[in-house]
């Protein structure tokens, strides 16, 4: 793992912003998704995930000096604004390997690997991602956490699995909640799993992925993100594997 600052770093004060940092998160959001802009080449097609992150980012490709292909989404509300930003969307199946996948996160550690689906487009995000020679993760600093699970960690789930994947999380020491009137762009349930301290997330992620009826953990152990772009109230920090 490499550690590269844009900007030397300084104490975070306190202020305006919440949580304790001087700047707002959405200010925080925006730095690190305008800074992936430079992973962005010309006439490719680009992986895009789902969340206020992402969103900074697709408005951000709108000021592109040069073309792309297009985008595949990972979800409808990201198709929605793509299409309103005038970039073309693509299907995952014509694309081919991407060259390049964008997308935020819940909580990422210094492995980076993440939980994600706080927006419940995990799925898509994942298969897009899977299917991705590099993966940016934007977020801003409150998401760098040293262990993962604070965050309740969401699966999508079958509907008529719900109750036994439940149960079966239960056993496992986790307190699954049904997101409330919430439908997956799958036609899918979500869990939000409390009480989690994830000490081996690739484990985790696919002892999970083998209770029948879950359909994604949102788990991102197994394919971790290649760069995490963090936005600070000093700049933008830079994580590799
Ligand atoms: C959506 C996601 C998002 O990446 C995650 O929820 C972060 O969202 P935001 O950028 O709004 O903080 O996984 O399913």
């Amino acid at each position: 793992m490499s550690l590269e600052n844009s900007q030397l770093p300084s104490p975070l004060g306190r202020g305006v912003g919440g949580k304790g940092y001087k700047m707002s998160s959405d200010a925080m959001k925006k730095r690190a998704a305008e800074a992936a802009l430079q992973y962005v080449e010309e006439n490719t097609v680009i992986g895009v995930g789902t969340g206020s992150t992402v969103n900074y980012f697709i408005d951000a490709l709108v000021r592109l000096k040069y073309p792309i292909e297009g985008a595949v989404s990972s979800s409808s509300m990201t198709t929605e604004r793509l299409k309103a930003c005038r970039i073309p969307v693509l299907d995952l199946n014509g694309a081919g390997p991407l060259p390049l996948y964008v997308d935020g996160a819940d909580e990422v550690d210094r492995h980076l690997r993440m939980i994600k689906g706080g927006g419940g487009a995990l799925t898509r995000e994942k298969i897009a991602a899977a299917a991705s020679e590099k993966f940016i993760c934007i977020a801003d600093q409150s998401k760098l956490v040293d262990v993962l699970g604070a965050f309740p960690l969401p699966v999508e789930v079958i509907p008529m699995a719900r109750s036994y994947v439940g149960r079966e999380l239960l056993k496992r020491g986790g307190q699954p909640v049904l997101r409330e009137n919430f439908i997956t762009d799958n036609g899918n349930l979500i869990l939000d799993v409390y009480n989690l301290h994830i000490l081996e997330p690739a484990q985790l992620e696919a002892e999970w992925n083998n209770i029948p009826g879950i359909v994604t953990v949102g788990l991102f152990a197994q394919r971790p993100a290649d760069v995490l772009l963090l936005g600070t109230a000093d700049g933008v920090q830079t994580i590799r594997l």
